[in-house]
């Protein structure tokens, strides 16, 4: 059976950027710059822009380019003993598409809220205790599925379901082609009103104002490279998988380069939306800036729904916010799913259909975990171990891996044959030497923060 191709170039890039632009852009971005030297964050954000994530990304491109398959079958390609790294990148791909999901099943209901901002004046009471159920006016339910909390996970089954099952080009890269210019649009649309808000420049001038003291701090260089890592979908297959559906003629170092940019640039811009917004409400409340900032869960869910309530017009931004944010989670969750749907494809010979209704048969039902009032007790344990351990392990074992068994002008050579423009040795560098040293680094802090 021949492979399945993607059917466009544009196609291919605005679903790697699906995948990379998710939640993670809105609410991890905005505050880890925040919190990291503001405007000097940049510098070592960059930094590890260039130095990492470019030249991972035109790793697992070439990769999948090269290889043909989801991480198991190319990582078997290089080397009979190397299968089980594809495997563990998928485990983990997995356990991140069954938590991912109830977050996005949570801006679903999000969304039907919002147009009437039905989550009230108390949005933290609302959250925690009328939506997950987690107060103590209901201990008998514990643990118990909550149907409010299932049925928009259930909805967001369906869509990724939907496009995996209908295929790469007229499921994946058909969805991607419309929720993509969607969300630019929207977020665009919600920067153009909220930035003429009182106090959302004084929200920015948070933001931005650098703390160049900051920039000598491991901690924050730390941070940036954490964030690359994370935001760009690299380590877990995902990006294999998709380059693996690449046509032959395709300019691998061209894609990386925009799908980085385009990611990175989205993260700006999603700061300033949230900064924007964030100054117009400690002005409204009279509160220090200090005071309002948060992110993740605490953002999305408590904050910005908090926020909406003093917006003008709350019945268009709300409904406009929650869901760049339901649209954003889905294609980095339909990109997930594809990660571990392709390589079970690839290794068992099942047809599309088949693979795709078990993957996320047995996803949907492990999921629904997080559908019970444990789920965000659940999700808190499982996003910390994603984040601080599994992420930077996955991605140093391959960079170690591929780095040094490979010859990496190998893949230099292969990528830029392909391409209109050619990277030059400091790939290499990055590859062998720096990126694992960073990341090296980042999980021993990590380690031992935990221990601690
Ligand atoms: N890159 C996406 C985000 O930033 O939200 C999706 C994602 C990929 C999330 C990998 C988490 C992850 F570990
Ligand atoms: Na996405």
């Amino acid at each position: 059976m021949k492979r399945e191709q993607w059917g466009s170039r544009a196609g291919f890039i605005l679903a790697a950027v699906g995948s990379a632009i998710g939640l993670g852009n809105i609410w991890r971005f905005p505050y880890m710059a925040y919190e990291n030297g503001g405007g000097a964050f940049f510098i070592p954000y960059l930094f590890a822009m260039i130095s990492a994530g470019i030249p991972f990304m035109i790793m697992e491109f070439t990769l999948g380019h090269k290889l043909r398959g989801a991480a198991p079958r190319a990582f078997a390609k290089l080397g009979g003993k190397l299968e089980w790294l594809g495997w563990f990148q998928v485990f983990i791909a997995a356990v991140i598409a069954v938590y991912y999901v109830a977050v996005i099943g949570w801006a679903i209901s999000y969304l039907g809220f919002s147009f009437t901002q039905s989550w009230g004046a108390d949005t933290n009471a609302f959250f925690f205790g009328e939506y997950l159920q987690l107060g103590d006016n209901s201990p008998t339910k514990l643990g118990f599925l909550q149907t409010h909390i299932a049925f928009p996970m259930i909805l967001a089954w369906g869509i990724t379901f939907a496009a995996i099952f209908t295929g790469v080009k007229s499921g994946i890269e058909r969805a991607s082609k419309i929720m993509m210019p969607l969300l630019f649009i929207m977020v665009l649309g919600l920067i153009t009103r909220v930035l003429f808000l009182p106090g959302a420049l004084d929200g920015l001038n948070y933001l931005f104002q650098p703390d160049f003291s900051k920039i000598l701090d491991a901690k924050v260089w730390s941070a940036a490279y954490g964030q690359i890592f994370f935001t760009l979908s690299v380590g877990f297959s995902i990006m294999i998988a998709y380059s693996s559906y690449l046509p032959e003629k395709s300019d691998i170092n061209n894609n990386a380069f925009m799908t980085v940019l385009i990611n990175c640039g989205f993260s700006i811009t999603a700061g300033v939306l949230v900064f924007a917004v964030l100054g117009y409400m400690a002005q409204e409340q009279a509160k220090p800036l200090t005071e309002v900032v948060s992110a993740g869960v605490g953002l999305a869910f408590v904050t910005i729904p908090a926020a909406i309530n003093l917006l003008p017009a709350p019945y268009i931004l709300g409904p406009l916010f929650f869901l760049a944010l339901v649209v954003a989670g889905l294609s980095s969750h339909i990109s997930i799913i594809e990660a571990v749907t392709s390589a079970i494809i690839d290794k068992l010979n099942w047809t599309r259909k088949k693979a795709a209704s078990v993957v996320c048969g047995v996803g949907f039902i492990v999921s629904m975990a997080f559908a019970t009032n444990g789920g965000l007790l659940l999700l808190d344990l499982v996003d910390y171990f994603i984040n601080n351990v599994a992420l930077l392990t996955s991605c140093l074992i391959e960079l170690i891996v591929i780095g040094w068994l490979l010859k990496m002008a190998d893949i230099r050579e292969y990528a830029n044959n392909l391409s209109e423009f050619s990277i030059g040795k400091w790939f290499e560098v990055c590859i062998r030497f720096l990126s694992p040293a960073m990341l090296a680094l980042i999980l021993i802090t990590n380690l031992s923060n935990t221990l601690s």
